[in-house]
């Protein structure tokens, strides 16, 4: 079985939910609480044993690949002033030469199309896809639990949670199939059901471990939902040949897409922070006591 050793970020959308915020700066660059959203993305790829992290990016997302660069002039400035501890966390942080890549998706058709701008840079072996809207927390990383179950199953795994059925319209959706592992065989998916119409509670939560098969399929350029080339019609042809496994994910993800799930992620993340849980929480109570009026 080949090790998962590369992660795709498809970093290209608009972030049309987070306007006027994101009109100049991506949306993958909004910090919560201190770091952008996608680091803390990349981080699970890393956690998980990825070496390579390739960003499918577009117009106006320059400043990505800025992040992940060496900064030798900050990195010299913080070492002669003796930041020490804060050179090291960005130097943790630092993927190391070689490590990145960066493709373009010319044109926004959907995210099997961003994802099959990758296929040159990932070649003929399974590989990692995170969707950068969504951070998600728990002790052990999500990706790196899909990897322990790929390691048991091999093929294709992806990460699911259950949703309330009022809000499957906004998902892809998996059919339940046998228990396999901590998790179970999927039988089926569909992209954005029409109400109603679900095959289950579990939507497809934006982790994936997929086999290069799909860059196939992806490459007939069929639309789905949405008039757009949807990844979720391409692992449905995909399973027609390769088994597929869920992974139900327990912990917590935030879709740091929209506004609110944005603000969820930085009270969380500073609740969890022992620095500021206390001055945070203070914060929340004193809102709590005296309601703005209205
Ligand atoms: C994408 C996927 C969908 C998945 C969702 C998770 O949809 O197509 O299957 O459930 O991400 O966030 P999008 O949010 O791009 O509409």
């Amino acid at each position: 079985m080949k090790k998962i050793r590369k992660a795709v970020f498809p970093v290209a959308g608009l972030g049309t939910r987070f306007l006027p915020a994101t009109k100049a700066i991506p949306k993958e660059m909004l910090p919560v609480v201190d770091k952008p959203v996608i680091q803390y993305v990349v981080d699970e790829a890393r956690e998980a044993g990825i070496e390579h992290f390739i960003f499918v990016t577009g117009r106006n997302k320059a400043v990505i690949e800025d992040h992940f660069d060496v900064q030798v002039e900050l990195y010299d400035t913080l070492a002669q002033r003796g930041k020490d501890d804060q050179l090291a966390h960005l130097q943790r942080l630092q993927p190391q030469a070689g490590q990145t890549s960066f493709t373009r998706q010319q044109v926004p058709l959907g995210l099997g199309h961003a994802v099959w701008c990758a296929r040159e840079l990932v070649g003929d072996e399974p590989f990692a896809l995170l969707l950068p809207d969504m951070i998600m927390q728990s002790a052990k990383g999500c990706t790196s639990e899909m990897v322990e179950l790929y390691e048991r199953t091999g093929k294709n795994v992806i990460a699911v949670q259950e949703c309330d059925p009022a809000e499957a319209h906004k998902y892809g959706i998996v059919a339940m199939g046998p228990s396999v592992a901590n998790g179970f065989e999927v039988t089926g998916m569909v992209e954005k059901p029409a109400p109603g119409t679900a095959p289950s509670n579990y939507f497809i939560n934006g982790r994936y471990i997929l086999q290069p098969q799909i860059f196939d399929l992806l490459s007939r350029q069929e639309k789905g939902a949405g008039g757009e080339i949807q990844l979720t019609d391409a692992m449905l042809k995909l399973m027609e040949t390769q088994p597929f496994f869920a992974h139900p994910y327990r912990g917590r993800t935030f879709d740091c897409g929209s506004p609110e799930g944005f603000i969820e992620a930085n009270v969380a993340y500073a609740l969890s922070n022992p620095a500021m849980h206390d001055r945070v929480l203070g914060l929340i109570e004193s809102f709590l006591d005296k309601p703005a009026r209205s």
